[in-house]
C-alpha cells in the first residue's frame, strides 16, 4: 500500500528539515489563558497587517522630490506643482484600485500597532512579568516600541504633504539645536539647505527596509524568548512557579490565535473604510514657507511635541554662537522619558535585591511602589501629550492656550508625584479589602434582621479558588545592609551606596507597602463562629 500523498510530502520534508521532532516538542506547548495576554497578539497582528499593506503601497509610491505638475483625477489640484512623492500618494488615494483603503489600513494599523504595544507593555509592567528571566525580552520589546515610533514617523513623512513637511521641519529644528554639529547634521541629512532634495528618498529606505527589517528580527527573537521562557501566569489553584496551566498550542491556541488575527484585521479594515485618516489632498503639497493649521503628529509622537510646545523659548548667546535651550532641553529629555522604561527592571531588581526567577505574576495592588511608578510615568506621558495638542484643547474646550501651557508646565513636575502618592494609597486600600474578604467573606448584599433588632449583612464564604488568588502572593522583606563586622570581628566600612540601597528597598517593600496577610490563626478564629455573620 502506498502512503497517502500528504504523508509522503510530510515524510519528504521531515527527512530534510526534521519537522517531526520539532513539532513533537512544541505542538503541545501549554499557553495559559488570560484576556490581557492577547494584547501582545494585537501588536503582532497589526504589525503583519502593516507589512502586507506596506508592500502594496511600495508598488505605487514614488519616493522622489522631483517637481511635477499634477494631472490626476482630483480636480481641485489640477496643474498644481508638487513633488512626485505627493503626486503618487494622491494617485494611490484617487486612481489606484483599492489604494485609498489600503493606505488607510496601513495608517490605522500603525496607530493601533503603537497603542497595542503600549498597553501590552503596561500589562507586562504592572504584573511584574519583566522580572528574571524576562529582562532581555523586556529590552527587545522596548526597542520594538522605540523603533515602531520612528518607523511611524518616517512613514507619515513620506507623502510630502503640508502636514508631514511641518513634522519634518520640527525634527530639523531639533537637529539644528544640537551644539556644534547641529548645522552639519542637518545639511548632511537633508542633502543641503532644508528641505533639500533627498529626505523623502532617505526616509523611504529607512521606512520600508531598515527599520522594519530590524523590527522583524527583534520580533522573532521576542517570540522565541516567550516560547523558551514559557509564558507567565496569574496565581491560581495548581499553578506554581514551576509549571504552566493552560491550553496546548495545537490545536486550541492556534485556532484561537488564527481567528483572532482575522478579527483584528476585520476591525482595522472597518475603521479604515469608514474613518478618514490623514486626508493629504485637503492639506496640499509641502512648501517650507507655509504651515498647516492644527498641525499634529500621530499620537505616539505627541509627547515629544508637548516637550517643545511647553518649553520657554530660552536662548543663550556665547562668543557669537547661539544655544537654543528651548529646543535642545526637550531634545535631551525626550530619550530620557523613553530610557526610563528600558532600565526599570534592572533598577527594581537592584533596589529590592531580588535575584530569583518569577513565573507567577503579581497583582498590581500587591506591588504598590512599582504600580505607583508605572502610573506616575503614564501621567508624565499624558501630561506631555496634552501639551502636544494644546491648540486642540484650547479650541475644543474654549480654554486659553497659555493656561494649558502653564497647566502642563506645572503638572510635568507635580503630576507624577501626585499620581505616585495616590496610586500607592489606592493599592493599600485594595490590599485591605482583600484581607477583609479573606477573613469575613464576600459581601452578599443580603441584609438580615436579628431577633433583637440588629441589622447585619450576610457575608458568603469565598470559593477555594478566590481564597487562593487573594492569599497566594509572596510578601517580600526589604534588602538590608550586610553585617558590619566580618568573620574576624574586624569592622567593615559600609558604603554609601549600600545604605542608599537598603533605604530604597525599605521604601519598596517596607511595612507601608504591605497589609499583613491574614494568618491561619486569625482565619480560624473568625470562621469558627466568633464575629462571623
Ligand atoms: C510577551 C508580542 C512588544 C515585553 C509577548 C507575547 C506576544 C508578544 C505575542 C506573548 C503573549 C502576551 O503576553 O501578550 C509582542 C509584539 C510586540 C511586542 C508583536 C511589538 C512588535 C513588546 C514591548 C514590551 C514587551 C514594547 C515591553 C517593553 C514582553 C514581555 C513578554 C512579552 C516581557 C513576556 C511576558 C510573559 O511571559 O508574561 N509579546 N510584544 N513586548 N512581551 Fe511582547
Ligand atoms: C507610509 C507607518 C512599515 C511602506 C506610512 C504611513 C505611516 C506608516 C503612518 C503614512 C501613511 C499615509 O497616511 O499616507 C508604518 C509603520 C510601519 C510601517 C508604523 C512598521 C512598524 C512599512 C513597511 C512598508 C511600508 C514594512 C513596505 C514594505 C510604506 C509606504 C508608504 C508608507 C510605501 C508611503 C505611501 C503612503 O503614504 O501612503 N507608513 N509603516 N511601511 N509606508 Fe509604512
Amino acid at each position: 500500500r502506498k502512503a497517502p500523498a500528504g504523508e509522503r510530502v510530510a515524510d519528504w520534508a521531515d527527512g530534510r528539515l526534521g519537522i517531526y521532532s520539532l513539532a513533537k516538542a512544541n505542538m503541545r506547548k501549554i499557553f495559559p489563558d488570560h484576556w490581557s495576554f492577547m494584547l501582545g497578539e494585537v501588536a503582532l497582528y497589526s504589525f503583519i497587517i502593516i507589512i502586507l499593506t506596506g508592500v502594496y503601497l511600495t508598488l505605487f509610491f514614488h519616493p522622489s522630490m522631483n517637481e511635477v505638475e499634477y494631472h490626476g483625477s482630483y480636480v481641485p489640484m489640477q496643474g498644481v506643482l508638487m513633488s512626485e512623492a505627493y503626486a503618487s500618494t494622491l494617485d494611490i488615494s484617487f486612481d489606484v484600485r483599492g489604494g485609498l483603503l489600503i493606505r488607510q489600513i496601513h495608517h490605522w494599523a500603525a496607530l493601533i500597532f503603537l497603542a497595542a504595544m503600549m498597553v501590552h507593555m503596561m500589562r507586562v509592567f504592572f504584573t511584574g512579568a519583566f522580572r528574571k528571566p524576562r529582562e532581555i525580552n523586556w529590552l527587545f520589546g522596548f526597542l520594538l516600541f522605540v523603533l515602531g515610533m520612528f518607523t511611524g514617523f518616517t512613514g507619515y513623512s513620506l507623502p510630502d504633504d503640508l502636514l508631514s513637511g511641518t513634522g519634518v521641519r520640527f525634527m530639523q529644528g531639533a537637529i539644528l539645536s544640537v551644539p556644534v554639529v547641529g548645522t552639519y547634521l542637518s545639511m548632511f541629512l537633508f542633502g543641503g539647505e532644508f528641505p533639500g532634495g533627498d529626505i523623502v528618498a532617505r526616509f523611504y529606505s529607512i521606512h520600508i527596509l531598515l527599520l522594519p527589517g530590524i523590527m522583524l528580527g527583534l520580533l522573532v527573537a521576542h517570540l522565541i524568548l516567550v516560547f523558551y521562557h514559557k509564558h507567565t501566569q496569574f496565581a491560581g489553584p495548581g499553578r506554581t512557579n514551576k509549571n504552566v496551566v493552560g491550553m496546548p498550542l495545537l490545536p486550541i491556541y492556534m485556532a484561537k490565535a488564527g481567528g483572532f488575527f482575522f478579527l483584528v484585521f476585520g476591525i482595522i479594515a472597518i475603521i479604515s473604510a469608514i474613518a478618514t485618516i490623514n486626508p493629504i489632498w485637503a492639506l496640499g503639497p509641502y512648501r517650507p514657507d507655509q504651515v498647516s493649521t492644527n498641525a499634529q503628529p500621530d499620537w505616539y509622537m505627541g509627547f515629544s511635541e508637548g516637550l517643545i510646545r511647553v518649553m520657554p523659548g530660552w536662548e543663550v548667546n556665547l562668543w557669537g554662537h547661539t544655544l537654543v535651550l528651548g529646543v535642545f532641553i526637550p531634545l535631551v529629555i525626550f530619550p530620557l522619558v523613553l530610557a526610563s522604561i528600558a532600565v526599570y527592571p534592572f533598577i527594581e531588581s537592584w533596589v529590592t535585591g531580588d535575584k530569583r526567577e518569577h513565573h507567577i505574576l503579581d497583582r498590581p495592588r500587591n506591588a504598590p511602589t512599582r504600580t505607583a511608578f508605572g502610573v506616575a510615568w503614564l501621567t508624565w506621558y499624558f501630561v506631555l501629550l496634552v501639551g502636544g495638542g494644546n491648540d486642540l484643547w484650547a479650541t475644543h474646550f474654549h480654554l486659553s492656550i497659555n493656561a494649558i501651557t502653564w497647566f502642563v508646565r506645572i503638572f510635568f513636575f507635580a503630576g507624577p508625584v501626585l499620581a505616585f502618592i495616590i496610586t500607592k494609597r489606592i493599592c493599600m486600600g485594595l490590599q485591605r479589602r482583600d484581607r477583609d474578604k479573606v477573613l469575613h467573606g464576600r459581601e452578599s448584599g443580603i441584609i438580615k434582621r436579628l431577633p433583637h433588632g440588629e441589622f447585619v449583612e450576610v457575608h458568603e464564604p469565598l470559593t477555594q479558588e478566590a481564597l487562593h488568588t487573594l492569599t497566594s502572593h509572596y510578601q517580600y522583606t526589604p534588602a538590608e545592609v550586610g553585617p558590619t563586622v566580618d568573620e574576624n570581628g574586624v569592622e567593615r566600612k559600609v558604603s554609601r551606596i549600600e545604605r542608599l540601597r537598603a533605604r530604597l528597598s525599605k521604601a519598596y517593600y517596607g511595612r507601608d507597602n504591605q497589609v499583613a496577610k491574614p494568618t491561619v490563626e486569625e482565619y480560624k478564629e473568625i470562621t469558627s463562629g466568633h464575629g462571623h455573620h
